[in-house]
């Protein structure tokens, strides 16, 4: 039984993200989404509501589970007993930052090895970073999120 754990801040998580968690949840027989505060990212939702959205968004998702974590994401693969850890590269960029991470977590776990997906180009320009300061500017951002999402950022 193969688990992977597709770890990230999913704040919040975008349509791109709903792609790479799809597709990775018909490739392992058991997708753990990890959820964590970037201390160095202004948070939009709290962890609690990010955890909340991911499960229900994920709810008819057999094989998926939300989980939060903190600490190092070595030893929260460890604990999930995941040998794999499921990352989406959108640009040359992202390989960059991403490779050194793989890097590190497989020296801090040697039975966790990363695998890259590359982002549905339609997705690729789209991240939680960018998502947050267009709708903090004001900006549409309907169709880089879920439905689900949208909502609860214009419920108000
Ligand atoms: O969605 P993000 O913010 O790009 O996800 C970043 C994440 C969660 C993958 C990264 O911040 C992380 O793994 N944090 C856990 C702390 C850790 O293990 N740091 C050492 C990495 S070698």
């Amino acid at each position: 039984m193969m688990t992977a754990v597709f770890p990230g801040s999913f704040d919040p998580v975008t349509v791109g993200h709903m792609d790479l968690i799809v597709r990775s949840a018909g490739m392992f027989d058991r997708l753990v989404l990890g959820v964590l505060i970037n201390p160095v990212k202004l948070p939009l939702f709290s962890l609690e509501e990010r955890v909340e959205m991911l499960s229900q968004l994920t709810e008819d998702m057999a094989n998926v589970s939300v989980r939060s974590f903190e600490g190092l994401l070595a030893d929260f693969v460890a604990k999930e007993k995941a040998g794999v850890i499921v990352r989406g590269l959108r640009t040359p960029q992202d390989f960059e930052y991403e490779l050194p991470l793989a890097q590190a977590n497989h020296r801090l776990n040697q039975n966790a090895d990363t695998v890259f997906l590359a982002t549905a180009p339609e997705y690729s320009f789209i991240s939680s970073s960018g998502v947050k300061e267009i709708y903090r500017f004001g900006g549409d951002i309907r169709g880089m999120v879920p439905e689900l999402v949208f909502e609860k950022l214009h419920k108000d």
